[in-house]
């Protein structure tokens, strides 16, 4: 029988609809326990502290083992099958433009340039919460009040705390403000590339699973 949906076709990926395992479990495990770290971080910053601290140093977390799972996990999530150099990224924007990009398996260029903007943005934005915690913690950082200081000297000189501490408090928040604006261009990019090869990538970071892949696609 050659039924797309027997056991066997699955696992040859014969048949219009077969289907090939393409993100391992602890990659969907990261992906949605950092969609609610961050929910949850977004929802408790400046209302319950504790919560918020909390989630920022669960996706800090989450985001270390993504970096060493980049470097020893399955083959789609891994660094080096997906991160692609500017021409490559460039030229796959330039079809998309034109319509005509073809279907990745993996992550496609534009998508991996994202993951990269995620993971720094969101490091940046944990580091620099973690500052904030502990004033002490901003005096090992030598050259930052320096740095951040002139920024502010003008502006309200009559904070009761430090200069620095003011000013990594708004790095800090830019850069939550600014995951805020990646986390859409990236639902954004997930949603036309859904409608554009006719698959919902979001049930595949669920199941793990996607279509298998066809004559021109790249796996
Ligand atoms: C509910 C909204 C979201 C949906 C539906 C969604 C969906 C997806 C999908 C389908 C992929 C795989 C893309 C592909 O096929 O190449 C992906 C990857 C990724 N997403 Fe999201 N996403 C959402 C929110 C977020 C948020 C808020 C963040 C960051 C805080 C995020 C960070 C990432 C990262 C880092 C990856 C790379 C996954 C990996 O290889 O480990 N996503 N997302
Ligand atoms: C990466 C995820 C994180 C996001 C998206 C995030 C986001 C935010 C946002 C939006 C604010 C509000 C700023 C304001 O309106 O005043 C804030 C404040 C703050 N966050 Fe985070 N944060 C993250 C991680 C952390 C971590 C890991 C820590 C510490 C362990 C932390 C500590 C703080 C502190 C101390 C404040 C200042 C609260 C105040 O006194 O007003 N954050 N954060």
């Amino acid at each position: 029988m050659t039924d797309a949906s027997t056991p066997d076709a699955r696992l040859s990926g014969a048949g219009a609809s077969a289907k090939v395992r393409v993100w391992d479990p602890l990659v969907r495990l990261f992906h949605w326990g950092l969609v609610a770290a961050f929910a949850i971080a977004w929802l408790s910053a400046d209302e319950v502290q504790p919560v918020h601290e909390i989630a920022g140093y669960a996706i800090a977390a989450l985001v270390a083992f993504r970096l060493v799972w980049g470097l020893v996990g399955s083959r789609h999530a891994r660094f080096a099958q997906f991160l692609k150099g500017p021409r490559e990224t460039l030229a796959y924007l330039g079809d998309m433009v034109r319509r005509r990009e073809r279907r990745y398996l993996g992550h496609n260029p534009a998508g991996a340039a994202m993951i990269v903007a995620l993971l720094v943005t969101l490091s940046g934005t944990a580091f620099t919460g973690w500052l904030l915690e502990e004033p002490d913690r901003v005096a090992m950082l030598p050259a930052l009040p320096q740095i951040v200081a002139p920024a502010w000297a003008d502006d309200d000189g009559h904070g009761t705390r430090g200069d620095a501490e003011e000013a990594l408090e708004e790095v800090h928040e830019t850069l939550a403000n600014l995951m805020l604006l990646l986390a859409a261009l990236h639902v954004g990019g997930v949603v036309l590339a859904s409608f554009r090869h006719d698959e919902n990538l979001a049930r595949s970071m669920i199941t793990g699973d996607k279509r298998a892949p066809g004559p021109g696609d790249i796996a």
